[in-house]
């Protein structure tokens, strides 16, 4: 099954084509990070207008790469959401007319389950694994949660996050630290020969949050950064030096990134206790972060689980991963083509009883 697949739900615009599950054959990414950089964080408009630029040549590109013809290709696959509506809305109906020219069917894909089977994608991924259980971390700069791993696919919902995405987290700490965007590789950056534990930032739900609703989901495992960006604010009030490269910032970056990882860790300990995977896996952008893959690598180490990470390209947004899924079955069909509908905030799917039973709390 040959897919071409499109991305384009926030700021990276990506066609990729893959052959059958396991094979990408070509992944190409254009980062508009250089475009919203002056203003911080991701503008919506200046996004959608980029993606309309670059989206054709991409699309070309990438059949080139793959040295595939249009009639070769069995399906479209594209990202319908959870995303910015206006970027969303660029790579569907670019999905949409090419489904419709080619007379091929259209699969519309869940960002997330791209992101999740993007560890398949690991060639290293044991085949023995491929239908167990597993427990994958999600963590982007949109989305953090927990979920199940079954037969492949996506199953119940273990944990999200309160308020904050991680990446978000990053993101804001180091627009607060004057790093620039995205925040995650520019904190990961600075953080290099500081002390982690020179600075001891919040770490999560903590006592003053007992009441703060999860949405049914184990308070144990939900996440929550929203106190650790404003207790930078009042560190950087408080120690001024902090900003200073050649004084604390090594140290502030680095304490900033440990409490944003072992927040997750903590997490990850408490959902593997709690459904005991065959395996761990972790995706998302803020999966290309080193010191979270190698903490999460002590953890399971000392747990005695296999660790699958998803390759650091196939981390942050692409659409390898948005064909690759849709070739394992992943997607939905949209019929007719020309009726399919972004879903800006599509929530993740509500999960089958059983594991409804089995993930929530009373
Ligand atoms: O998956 P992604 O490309 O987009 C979303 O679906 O959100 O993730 C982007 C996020 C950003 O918040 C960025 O700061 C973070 O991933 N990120 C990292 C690293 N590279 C990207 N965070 C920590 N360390 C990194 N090396
Ligand atoms: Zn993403």
């Amino acid at each position: 099954m040959r897919i071409l697949g499109i991305e384009t739900s926030c700021d990276e615009t990506s066609a990729a084509v893959a052959d059958g599950p396991r094979r990408v054959l070509s992944n190409l990414v254009h980062t508009q990070i250089a475009q919203h950089q002056p203003y911080g964080g991701v503008v919506p408009e200046v996004a959608a207008r980029s993606h309309v630029e670059r989206l054709p040549g991409l699309v070309e590109e990438a059949m080139r790469g793959a040295g595939a013809g249009w009639n070769s290709l069995d399906a479209v696959a594209v990202t319908s959401g959870p995303g910015l509506a206006t970027s969303l809305l660029v790579g569907v109906a670019a999905a949409k007319a090419l489904a419709i020219r080619l007379g091929r069917p259209l699969y519309a894909v869940h960002h997330l389950d791209g992101h999740l089977y993007s560890v398949f994608l690991d060639p290293a991924f044991p085949e023995k694994l491929r239908l167990a259980n597993g427990l994958a971390l999600l963590v982007s700069g949109g989305h953090t949660s927990l979920v199940q791993i079954r037969g492949g696919r996506r199953g119940g919902l273990l944990g999200a996050t309160l308020d904050d995405a991680a990446g978000e987290a990053l993101d804001k700490g180091a627009k607060l630290l004057g790093l620039g965007y995205p925040g995650g590789p520019a904190i990961e950056a600075a953080a290099a020969g500081g002390d982690p534990a020179r600075y001891d930032f919040p770490r999560g739900l903590g006592p003053g949050t007992r009441q703060a609703p999860c949405g049914g989901l184990r308070r144990d495992l939900c996440f929550s950064f929203s106190g650790l960006k404003t207790a930078l604010l009042y560190h950087l009030r408080d120690h001024p030096a902090g900003l200073d490269p050649a004084r604390d910032l090594p140290h502030v970056a680095a304490s900033y990134q440990e409490a944003v990882v072992d927040a997750l860790i903590g997490r990850v300990r408490s959902a593997a206790e709690f459904v005991r995977p065959a395996f761990l896996a972790c995706a998302g952008g803020v999966a290309r972060n080193r010191r979270l893959r190698a903490k999460l690598g002590d953890f399971a180490a000392a747990a005695g689980l296999p660790l699958m990470l998803a390759p650091p390209e196939f981390c942050t947004d692409n659409a390898g991963m948005i064909a690759a899924a849709a070739a394992a079955g992943l997607g939905c069909v949209a019929d007719p083509p020309g009726a399919l509908e972004i879903h800006p905030t599509w929530p993740l799917p509500a999960d089958d009883r059983r594991e409804k039973g089995e993930a929530r709390s009373e």
